[in-house]
This record gives C-alpha cells, structure tokens and sequence, in this order.
C-alpha cells in the first residue's frame, strides 16, 4: 500500500511521513526531495528558472514515476507537496493509486510551525503579504481538494508527530 501524506506548507508531512515509515518498517520519499534529486536544482532555483508552472509539471512527472513504475515498493509512506494535488492530473494520481491521508491543521498552527522553519525556501509563500493571510488566502483555494482527494482526513492540531502518526496507524487498521 503507498501513504501519501497531504497538507498544508508546514503541517508536518515530510516529519511525520518519515514517523511513520519508521513504525511500519516501510520505505519513505518526499515528493518534493525526488524533484531536487532529479534536477540537481533547489525548489526556490526551480520555481525561479522554470516558474510555478515548470515545478507542477516536474511535480507530475516524479509523481507519475513514483505511483506507477514496475520497480515501487509494494509498501510505502509518499510526502506530497504542499500543492500537489492542486493539479488536476496529480489528484486523480493519488486519489486512484495511493491511499491519501490530508493532515489538517489550522491556520494557527500552520503559522507557528512555518515561523519556527521559516518560509525562505518556500516560493509560494513568499512576496509582500504578511504570511498569516498568505496561508488564509491559499487555505481557501486549497483546503476543499485537501478534503476532497484524500481517503481520510487526520486532524492534527496540538498533537506531536509521534501521536499522529501513531493515529494513522490506528485509523487505517495497519
Ligand atoms: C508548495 C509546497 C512545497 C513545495 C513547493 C510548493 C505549495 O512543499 O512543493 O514549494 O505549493 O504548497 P511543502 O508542503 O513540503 O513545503
């Protein structure tokens, strides 16, 4: 079975996917650590050479490899990218290949936990807008296709890696 694990910029998908596979002795990737491999070029490099557009389609096709190559582990945690599944093709990807969970959390506390990391190597998050209305702003183009795509949704406010990847476990009956 491939986990992919969706959300917000900063709701712990990359942190908690790594918790996760731990507990199930499985492989783990993040998406978006595929796509720098791939390139050679850091996310802010790729955005800025190829434009948000270039990364969606570079996102698609590491996506693509991933779910469907002969060589994909029969069992393994997948960390999306924050807009992955913005892409139309990429949600039908997930939503028919993988078992999806979105990690929901608040605007709250994605702020916190995008403060305490920063946004620098976040393209989408940057420009002139106070990162708290960012968020709102793209929560709300988002947060209906988070719901949407995924299988099950784990709210994840207040609750540390451990405990929420120790609840998917839980939820999925693995
Ligand atoms: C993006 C999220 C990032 C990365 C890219 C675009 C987004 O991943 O894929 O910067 O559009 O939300 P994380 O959610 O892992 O930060």
């Amino acid at each position: 079975m491939i986990l992919a694990l969706a959300g917000f910029m900063g709701c712990g998908k990359s942190s908690i996917g790594r918790e996760l596979s731990r507990l199930l002795g499985c492989d783990f990737a993040d998406l978006d650590d595929v796509i720098v491999q791939n390139t050679g070029s850091d996310i802010p490099e790729i955005f800025a050479v190829c434009g948000e557009s270039g990364f969606r389609a570079m996102e698609l096709g590491a996506l693509e490899t991933i779910l469907t190559s002969d060589g994909r582990p029969a069992n393994m945690v997948l960390s999306l990218g924050g807009g992955t599944l913005m892409t139309q093709e990429c949600a039908d990807l997930v939503r028919s290949l993988s078992t999806c969970i979105y990690l929901r959390a608040s605007v709250d506390t994605l702020e916190g936990n995008l403060l305490l990391v920063g946004t620098e190597n976040r393209p989408m998050l940057s420009g002139k807008k106070p990162l708290r209305e960012r968020i709102e702003e793209l929560m709300q183009m988002r947060s209906a296709i988070y719901e949407s795509t995924a299988h099950y949704i784990i709210d994840t406010d207040g609750k540390d890696d451990r405990a929420i990847a120790t609840e998917i476990i839980k939820t999925l009956g693995l």
